[in-house]
């Protein structure tokens, strides 16, 4: 019996094999790149260097020696590995978890493959019981918070927690979601909303879950 430290590793290892050679490759935030990251390094030399979601992730990275770019400065991002907080059979997603949405947000989008890796307690049929991370602008904090509530969320203050963007994170419970790409765009409309953490709109091209008896590759 594989631990879920072992399968998110293994989903991890996998992702190695959608790397073009000398790209500069997305990567993501979270636990689960971690371990990416770790392997990563093992290519290295293959690598042109990476682009990275959170501070945290390009910190890791450069621990590597893995030159990593500013979004701005490379032509193009031609794959993004990043994980899941929960991810449905249409490959939706909900992230942010590690409170890093919205960089995953511009990354994923802007690139051209978004391969995600997890473990298999991250595959549900509906989108909704792992809190939604929604990223707000300080003072919206209260308006914001209301507007979810007419929505029918619960939104929760994320205690101490401000962004590399300089904002809070409202979590959302109790949201069961059946229309992923609708409620992303509705949750978007709210002023001061900067981006929730539904990834509908721009979903996963590839989803290399690590199961018991193996990596299932889903598209
Ligand atoms: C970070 O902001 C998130 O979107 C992560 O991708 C997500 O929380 C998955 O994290 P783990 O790999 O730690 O489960």
């Amino acid at each position: 019996m594989l631990t879920q430290n072992q399968l998110k590793l293994e989903a991890a290892r996998k992702a190695l094999a959608f790397i073009p050679d000398d790209c500069i490759v997305g990567v993501g935030s979270g636990s689960t790149v971690n371990l990416f990251i770790e392997e990563l390094a093992t290519i290295k030399g293959r690598l042109k260097g990476a682009v990275a979601s959170s501070q945290a992730s390009a910190d890791r990275l450069k621990a590597h020696h893995i030159p990593v770019y500013d979004l701005n400065a490379v032509d193009g991002v031609p794959v993004y590995i990043d994980g899941a907080d929960e991810i449905n059979h249409y490959l939706h997603m909900i992230k942010g978890g590690g409170g890093a949405l919205t960089r995953e947000k511009i990354l994923g989008t802007a690139s051209d493959q978004f391969i995600c890796i997890a473990d298999e307690s991250k595959y549900v049929d509906v989108l909704g019981s792992f809190p939604l991370p929604v990223e707000v602008v300080p003072m919206a904090r209260s308006f914001v918070a209301r507007e979810l509530v007419k929505l029918g969320g619960h939104p929760e203050l994320r205690d101490g927690f401000i962004t590399d963007n300089g904002n809070i994170i409202l979590d959302v419970h109790g949201m069961k979601i059946s229309k992923p790409v609708e409620m992303e765009g509705i949750l978007n409309q709210i002023a001061g909303v900067v981006t929730n953490g539904l990834f509908a709109r721009r979903r996963a091209d590839v989803l290399l879950l690590a199961r018991q008896n193996g990596i299932e590759e889903i598209r």
